[in-house]
């Protein structure tokens, strides 16, 4: 598929089919995500691939889809074939910018402008929602308030942080969500062009 029409044709599904998806398309997501820049190439994000149904059923729940059940009449986290939970760690940075050639000239390491760990598991989340597109699949996002619930779930270890979870599938039809009633922003609002 054209990398412009991977683009435009993504949006988050929240209704999956319960066909099994091919392990290889899969294999291949997977690769492409780790594709994400990561600063000072830290590589502070990773993955975990849910596909047994019980496991995927307790993280539905910890991703409150009960109430989203109630409303639609389907389950969607817990009904797409694979669920990946994507993961960063503050800790990874921390490590990798105190290493030597991280450090300020008088040794100190940088006051962070941003948390570099989230936005690098920002890039590894595009990516595969991407990548989820260009093998004719679909995918939603979620995130969860249930953090530690997450962590004991899927033995995610201390100084790893779950930020959401991803439900992988064939699309099926699903209620759109009502955010899309904000639309998109305008594109001079959005690309601001030599000064703010
Ligand atoms: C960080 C983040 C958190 C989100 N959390 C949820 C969520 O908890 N539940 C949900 O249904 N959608 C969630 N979404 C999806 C957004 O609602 C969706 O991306 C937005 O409405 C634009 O729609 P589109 O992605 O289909 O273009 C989330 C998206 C992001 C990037």
């Amino acid at each position: 598929m054209e990398f412009e029409d991977v683009v435009r044709k993504r949006r988050m599904v929240r209704h999956f089919k319960t066909d099994p998806i091919d392990p290889k398309s899969l294999e291949r997501i997977l690769d492409l995500a780790r594709r994400a820049p990561s600063a000072g190439n830290t590589q502070g994000q990773s993955l975990v691939v849910v596909t047994d149904p019980e496991t995927r059923k307790a993280v539905g729940e910890i991703c409150g889809e009960r109430e989203y059940a109630s409303r639609f009449n389907h389950h969607w986290v817990s009904e797409a074939p694979v669920q990946i939970v994507a993961c960063t760690s503050e800790k990874a940075y921390l490590d990798r910018y105190s290493e030597p050639d991280k450090l300020l000239p008088d040794g100190s390491v940088i006051e962070w402008p941003v948390p570099y760990w989230h936005l690098d598991i920002g890039c590894t989340v595009m990516i595969l929602l991407l990548a989820v597109v260009n093998e004719g699949l679909a995918a939603g996002y979620t995130g969860t308030h249930r953090l530690q619930d997450l962590k004991d779930l899927l033995h995610i270890p201390d100084e790893v942080t779950p930020v959401g979870v991803i439900p992988i599938g064939y699309p099926d039809q699903d209620v759109k969500s009502p955010s899309l009633k904000r639309g998109r922003k305008p594109l001079e609002e959005f690309a601001r062009r030599e000064r703010w």
